[in-house]
């Protein structure tokens, strides 16, 4: 009795089986043995955060301590007095509350920026930025961006960050300061807006 009501329903589960079979090795071919997909839920990340970051960034290059060092050059830079067109600088620049040198260290900005631009002034900023403050402390944003100093305002992408910043993305607003002609040194605020 039970045999002879099998064989109409085992072609069927033999069919069902083989398209599972088909779409496993499917799935599994098109993502190889090291990727898997995850849903934002399963990995804690149900809403995004937008924070907005104030803090003035002083970028010290004269004086016996200076933060920001140029590191190369070519035998060309020099002609070119204006944009200092090649010229490769290392920063480790500190990031305070407020615009004085003696204000609050919040954190660094610790990087390169390089002259990108034979016609004006404008560096190519490659600055992650390290910031020191409680739930901040320890994480990072990177920037990668074109920092046209002589205009007002300028604007540069976040491409990405770390700890609290993880997945971050946005925008910083650097608008000069202070800028002094003899020494060279500037005191510039920043604006940032990160989705995080
Ligand atoms: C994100 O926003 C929530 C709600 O305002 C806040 O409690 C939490 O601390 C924030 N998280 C981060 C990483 O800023
Ligand atoms: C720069 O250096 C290169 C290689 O030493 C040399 O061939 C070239 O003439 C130099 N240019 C100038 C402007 O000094
Ligand atoms: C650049 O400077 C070098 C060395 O000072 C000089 O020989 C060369 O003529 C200058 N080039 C230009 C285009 O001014
Ligand atoms: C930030 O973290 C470092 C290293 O973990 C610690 O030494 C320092 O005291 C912390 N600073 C603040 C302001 O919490």
């Amino acid at each position: 009795m039970a045999n002879s009501s099998f064989p109409n329903i085992t072609p069927i589960f033999f069919i069902i089986l083989s398209i599972k079979f088909f779409l496993s090795t499917h799935v599994t071919a098109q993502n190889g043995a090291f990727a898997r997909s995850l849903s934002p839920e399963e990995f804690r990340l149900k809403s995004k955060n937008l924070t907005h970051l104030h803090f003035y960034f002083h970028d010290v290059v004269s004086g016996r301590n200076p933060t920001a060092v140029r590191v190369a050059g070519t035998n060309t830079t020099n002609n070119n007095t204006l944009t200092d067109f090649g010229a490769v600088v290392v920063m480790d620049d500190a990031l305070t509350v407020g615009p004085e040198s003696s204000s609050k260290l919040i954190g660094r900005a610790q990087g390169i920026y390089a002259s990108a631009s034979q016609t004006e002034v404008g560096f190519l900023m490659v600055p992650n930025y390290v910031f020191f403050e409680g739930i901040y402390n320890g994480s990072t944003i990177s920037i990668l961006g074109r920092n046209t100093i002589l205009s007002t305002v300028r604007e540069m992408p976040i491409v990405g960050g770390s700890g609290i910043f993880r997945f971050a993305s946005g925008y910083a607003q650097p608008r000069t300061y202070k800028f002094d002609t003899t020494t060279l040194d500037a005191v510039v605020e920043y604006n940032v807006y990160v989705y995080h």
